[in-house]
């Protein structure tokens, strides 16, 4: 059988869907977002743990450091297994825009993907719905993978509008993505973003079922399904095991866990 909406080859079992249809697994996927942390140092150390540790060759792993040290990750990556992304990129391909990093340059030090809509982009640098699905629009037809941050406030999940809110952010991109393969989403709630209060397996299970649910409307069931819906917010070495068996957690966004040797328990949780 042949791999369905996944733009590399990867090691995956198959299992069958309630028609008895077979159909793919989703890869396992971790990703590790450095945000504004890190050395020439500390990046070597990182890197040179992934090197040489034993990772779950079925876990696709991604490492976003901060941008002046992509070109440096990129080089000291020894794995196939592990790729390097950044943490953001503008709309245009150059020009007179002071401060961005764009598309091309990140592809030219070798980097292959790209978070865009990540919380604090969204909270702190103010970035719209429709600016951050542009950006995902242009990056993906320049040929980058991205990673599609969504997720609501505590404010928005003590009102009930966790769902409305996540569909509000990616339908914004659907406006204007058509093709999906390159695309994996993370879905972080704010409220468990650096608080040590991850969502309990239970909960992200339910919240990532209505992203795919919210998916399979708008793009039909067969690419719903062959969307990895990674969960980010406080994931660690301890928690991301109790996600093993949660049907849409189809891997972790992790951020403050990813710069510690506990990354690489989190890269093998499903093990
Ligand atoms: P923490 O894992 O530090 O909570 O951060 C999650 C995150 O924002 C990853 O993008």
């Amino acid at each position: 059988m042949t791999l369905r909406g996944f733009p590399q080859s990867a090691v995956l079992t198959d299992f069958g869907n309630e028609k008895g249809d077979d159909i793919q697994a989703r890869q396992f996927f971790v990703g590790g977002n450095f945000k504004l942390n890190g050395s020439k140092q500390s990046i070597k150390e990182i890197v040179e743990r992934l090197n040489t540790a034993q990772l779950d060759p079925n876990t696709e792993v991604v490492i976003a450091p901060p941008s002046t040290y992509l070109e440096y990750a990129v080089s000291l990556v020894k794995s196939k297994q592990v790729e390097v992304s950044a943490q953001n990129a503008y709309t245009k391909g150059s020009g007179a825009y002071t401060g961005e990093i764009s598309v091309e340059q990140v592809k030219d030090v070798g980097a292959t993907w790209v978070l865009l809509g990540h919380s604090e982009r969204r909270t702190i640098f103010k970035e719209s719905d429709e600016f951050i699905a542009e950006k995902t629009k242009f990056a993906l037809d320049q040929g980058l993978k991205v990673i599609f941050c969504i997720g609501e406030t505590l404010e928005e999940r003590k009102s009930g509008i966790t769902d409305s809110v996540n569909q509000r952010q990616l339908k914004a991109a659907l406006n204007l993505v058509k093709d999906w393969t390159n695309v994996v989403i993370a879905y972080e709630p704010v409220w468990a973003i650096g608080t040590g209060l991850a969502a309990t397996p239970e909960d992200a299970q339910e919240t990532h079922k209505s992203i795919r649910d919210y998916l399979a409307k708008e793009l039909g069931q067969e690419v719903a399904d062959s969307i990895r819906i990674l969960y980010g917010g406080s994931a660690n070495g301890k928690n991301a095991p109790t996600f093993k068996d949660k049907a849409d957690v189809d891997g972790f966004l992790v951020g403050g866990a990813s710069l510690k040797p506990e990354f690489v328990d989190i890269i093998n949780s499903r093990q």
